[in-house]
């Protein structure tokens, strides 16, 4: 687990005394503050990780902007994405040595198996539990996994959330098969992960965007068959004619709330959908007619176990996948890097590096 600002007392040799950590009350942006703190000190079992690169989610935007649940109740650091180097072991640490690249897990606790009341806690990056926009942080060996060898750091820490989410939805839950049709909503940060997972495993991805600029990106990213929801609304149809009146074996509903109604409307009989998105709210009017007399099954994904992420790391290694980043900004610009997602007109993940 990760630690508060004040667990920290004394800095290893290796380490500063002192470092910069970033805060948010939940009350947006402009007010996220950088403070001088002491660098924590590896207790047993724990790594003290440099960090080198960070990634931004949608998700960090409601904790620092105090959207619904996710205000925290005091000062957080949030962000949960990001990758660094192990600087400082504690004692009985054997997973990771010094100048591993490792990246904190989303949920700590949840190593494999399903997700439980025991492991659905301390979601990283606030509003309960610190994050990642430090320059240093501390983690327990176990809640770390290390980086993909084929990724360099800017790369790597696009995976924690988007990344695993995606895997999660594609390959253990939808469990796509060579020559299946897979609709994936929008060009957002989980969605090209899936597009580029579901093409390594042979499927056929159907993408859709608000614009054509970003879908003609995603097709020479190898979307098979593109939609603009801007322009062509009805995206059931579209995928209907592009299915040959068959619809998809697959859906990777990121959007969520009505959407998912396109979503039951597009998919096969007995096809999936893996549920992930929250954009377009938190409840909705469901078509449950078509839900039941379509025998589909409606996966709920919460990102993943280390056991995915590892997976998916292995994976990533193998086929030689390397993540779609938008842009990289450095350390002292990240309230650019924020509102440039705030705006939605990236494409691919937006970066934070301690390099430039
Ligand atoms: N369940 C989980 O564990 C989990 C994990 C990660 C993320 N999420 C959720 O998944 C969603 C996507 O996350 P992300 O990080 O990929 O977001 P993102 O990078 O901000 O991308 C969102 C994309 O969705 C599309 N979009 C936005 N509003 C839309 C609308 N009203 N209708 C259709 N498409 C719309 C846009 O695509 P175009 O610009 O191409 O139109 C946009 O780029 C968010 O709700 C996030 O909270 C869930």
């Amino acid at each position: 687990m990760t630690h508060n600002l004040d667990d920290s007392s004394s800095a290893p040799t290796n380490a500063p005394d002192l470092m910069t950590a970033w805060t948010t009350g939940g009350d947006g942006i402009e007010n996220l503050a950088a403070s001088r703190v002491p660098v924590p000190q590896p207790g047993r079992g724990e790594v003290l990780v440099k960090i080198t690169a960070l990634s931004v989610n949608y998700r960090d935007l409601m904790v620092i902007n105090g959207m619904d649940g996710w205000k925290p109740a005091r000062q957080v650091v949030p962000v949960s994405d990001a990758v660094g180097t192990v600087v400082g072991v504690g004692e009985g640490v054997d997973r990771f040595d010094l100048g591993d690249r490792i990246s904190a897990m989303f949920l700590p606790k949840w190593r494999s198996g399903a997700l439980t009341r025991e492991t659905y806690v301390d979601p990283v990056g606030g509003p309960v539990n610190r994050g990642m926009l430090a320059e240093y942080v501390v983690l327990d060996q176990d809640a770390a996994v290390a980086a993909p060898r084929t990724l360099d750091d800017e790369h790597a820490a696009a995976l924690p959330v988007a990344a695993v989410t995606a895997w999660h939805a594609v390959a253990r839950r939808s469990r796509v098969q060579p020559g299946e049709t897979v609709l994936i909503h929008g060009t957002g940060g989980v969605s090209l992960f899936a597009l580029q997972f579901v093409l390594a495993l042979g499927g056929i991805p159907i993408i859709t965007s608000s614009s054509d600029q970003k879908l003609d990106r995603a097709r020479r990213l190898g979307a098979a068959h593109t939609v603009n929801y801007s322009t062509t609304p009805d995206i059931a149809a579209e995928v209907m004619k592009i299915t040959a009146g068959d619809g998809v074996d697959h859906v990777m509903e990121t959007i969520g709330g009505e959407n998912l109604n396109q979503s039951l409307r597009a998919v096969k009989l007995g096809g999936t959908i893996s549920f992930i998105g929250l954009i377009a709210g938190l409840a909705a009017k469901v078509n449950t007619y078509e839900f039941v007399t379509k025998n589909v099954t409606i996966h709920g994904i919460e990102t993943g176990s280390r056991d995915m992420f590892e997976e998916m790391v292995r994976f990533i290694d193998e086929h030689r996948i390397v993540p779609v980043l938008d842009s990289i900004y450095s350390i002292h610009q990240i309230g650019e890097a924020l509102q440039h997602l705030a705006q939605g007109r990236h494409l691919g993940k937006i970066v934070i590096t301690e390099k430039l």
